[in-house]
């Protein structure tokens, strides 16, 4: 959440800090601004809205600043107002800083502050007793970097932030808490940010800032300094995505680019796992069979979609290894105290790698002597740095704030990681796991023809898009199938939207059902189908709009439903990869008809870097 931006150069900075914001606004866009340092003064701009709010609010100025900081903002601290945008300022206006994360002693030091320095706050946040608190500290050290040095001491809680000075022309310092920096290594100059998108343009080098460092940046240099203020020797990380990557490629919206991506995400992750015998070879993982005996359960925790992905992997893992899994929700994990020990297997899967509840238990699990193993899309991410073994999705930069194609690849990591443990600990055999190989690898074809086949679902779209819900249900894996069906139906088209397992439906949910009523019935499961086929059965009594997703050729849910949507026939092992495909692209064109804004919902920001 948040996203920062720093550069200092030789070129005018208030054009590459805006470029870059914009790369970043799936970070959070409530608010916008930018501080550059202009001669001997620093100049600030800010303003509510998105950064084309921003941007046209300062159409017509002149800015001749090589150096400046940027922000693009998700609130917590304070509405998203002009006052509360980012940068905040020290009461002189001699310092500015952007901020990422939440101070969590800010009312201490605020009043700290404010009673002994006698300081006015002109805002609500906690970033700005970052900006106060470098003012009083810079009377006494006069240097920027001792200042930020001694602030960082101070504060407690997440708090990525950068800071520049007016005294200090040509310098950024930045210091990493708990939430994503890296510093870009450019020619003749130097970038800070919060991922590695607004910096693809420009370069292919970049440090990764861990937790608890400080980076200084002037055009020609890069500085690190650790904990204890000792400077640190890292080698630069070359980064190969290619700007093409994050830019939208002609289509409407980056949603509809990353699902349609879906065939060669899952080809790339597959294929860089398989040998020419097609054995499974897990990179980044090296888990030995003696390792593995050590193992009595395992943990999987995520959050949001990828903690649906969690589900299909717990039936999976179970299924291909016999060990027990329990899936949960970071947030509730890291404070129920979990049962850990070396016996554990945790298992983290994040998109971004920067999800603090991930991250935080991920730390939890490991302190308790747990192996850490994460899936993960973004290359160096701190939930990447702190696990054992690490095992890519390598879907690419994913920029709509709802996920499609890094869910899937996450779903074909489980079943890489399921089958390569099944036949490690021989719970499965070779010719069962060259079987589902052999499915995997018709995925990607598979995935291109229900693509092929969307104007079907757009047209459904086109009847239904102002229905106020819609329900979705399934059993075994396509339960999991409908929470993330439902999840994208809500969170960019704003209807009303829940799943459930469809056998729960009975035990009170189904008293919502009215002729109104629109369900999405997900029935993939061959040994489940006659359970569903009852399940449709009953809501068909309550008169409800049923939409059936079933494999090719399965008539008799289709004939007791209102629609259908088909996906190619499979093994029922696989088909959560395929089933999750349609129901992406119904929640898309819903939203598409409703006219919301779909890469960048409501409230939501991509990278949620607060508990
Ligand atoms: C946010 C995003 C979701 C994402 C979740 C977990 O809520 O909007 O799309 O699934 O965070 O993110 P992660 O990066 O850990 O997968």
């Amino acid at each position: 959440m948040c996203g920062i931006v720093g550069y200092t150069g030789h070129q005018p900075a208030k054009d590459i800090i805006i470029d870059g914001l914009k790369k970043l606004e799936y970070r959070g866009y409530d608010s916008a601004g930018i501080a550059l340092l202009e001669e001997d003064k620093i100049v600030v701009r800010k303003k509510k809205g998105k950064i084309a709010n921003l941007e046209k609010s300062i159409a017509g100025e002149k800015f001749y600043a090589t150096t400046g900081i940027g922000h693009t903002r998700w609130a917590t601290h304070g509405a998203p107002t002009d006052a509360n945008a980012h940068p905040h300022i020290n009461e002189d206006g001699s310092i500015a800083v952007v901020h990422n994360g939440i101070i969590e002693n800010y009312m201490e030091l605020k009043e700290k502050l404010e009673n002994e320095y006698n300081i006015h706050f002109r805002s609500e946040t906690d970033t700005e007793v970052i900006a106060q608190l470098l003012g009083v500290l810079y009377k006494e050290k006069h240097n920027l970097q001792d200042s930020v040095y001694a602030a960082s001491k101070m504060m407690k809680g997440a708090y990525t932030f950068a800071a520049v000075c007016d005294q200090e022309q040509d310098r950024i310092v930045a210091f990493r808490k708990d939430t994503p920096l890296i510093a870009g290594l450019g020619d003749g100059c130097n970038f800070l940010a919060s991922d590695v998108t607004p910096l693809l343009k420009y370069l292919d080098q970049i440090y990764l800032i861990d937790n608890g460092e400080m980076v200084v940046c002037t055009p020609n240099q890069i500085e690190i300094f650790d904990e204890d203020y000792k400077p640190v020797q890292r080698e630069p990380l070359h980064v190969n995505w290619s700007v093409e990557d994050a830019q939208k490629g002609g289509y409407q919206h980056f949603m509809l680019k990353e699902i349609n991506e879906q065939p060669k995400a899952v080809s790339e992750t597959l294929g860089r796992r398989l040998d020419e015998e097609g054995h499974v070879h897990l990179d980044g993982i090296s888990l030995t069979k003696e390792d593995l005996a050590r193992i009595h359960k395992i943990d999987i925790v995520a959050c949001g979609t990828a903690y649906h992905a969690g589900l299909i992997g717990k039936y999976l893992i179970e299924k291909f290894t016999g060990i027990p899994v329990e899936v949960d929700i970071a947030s509730e994990y890291r404070y129920r105290d979990p049962l850990v020990d070396e016996h554990t297997l945790f298992i983290a899967v994040s998109q971004s790698g920067e999800t603090l509840d991930t991250l935080m238990s991920l730390r939890e699990a490991k302190a308790k002597g747990a192996r850490v193993l994460s899936i993960v899309n973004v290359v160096g991410s701190s939930v990447a740095r702190e696990s054992d073994d690490v095992f890519y999705t390598w879907a690419g930069p994913e920029i709509a704030v709802a996920s499609t194609k890094a869910y899937t690849t996450q779903l074909i990591c489980l079943y890489l990681l399921a089958l390569y443990i099944g036949r490690l600990n021989e719970h499965i055999t070779e010719e069962y796991a060259q079987n589902i190989l052999g499915e995997l690898k018709l995925l990607p074809k598979k995935i291109q023809k229900i693509l092929d086949h969307s104007s079907k679902i757009e047209n459904m779209a086109k009847l239904l898009y102002n229905r106020p819900q819609v329900f979705y249900i399934g059993r075994g894996m396509d339960s999991a199938v409908a929470y993330e069906g439902s999840l994208k139906l809500k969170e960019i088209s704003y209807i009303n939207s829940f799943a459930i397992a469809a056998g729960e439906l009975k035990h009170g949910t189904i008293a919502l059902i009215e002729p109104e009523t629109t369900v999405i019935a997900i029935a993939t499961q061959d040994f489940l189908y006659p359970k569903m086929y009852s399940n449709i059965e009953e809501i068909k009594a309550r008169h409800a709009h049923i939409i059936s997703l079933v494999k090719e050729g399965h008539e008799e849910i289709s004939q007791i439903s209102t629609d259908v949507i088909e996906i190619p026939d499979c093994r029922d092992e696989v088909s959560p990869v395929l089933a999750i495909v349609p129901l992406q692209l119904f929640a898309y064109y819903m939203a598409r008809e409703r006219g919301e804004n779909i890469d960048k919902p409501r409230n939501l920001a991509k990278s949620v870097t607060v508990e």
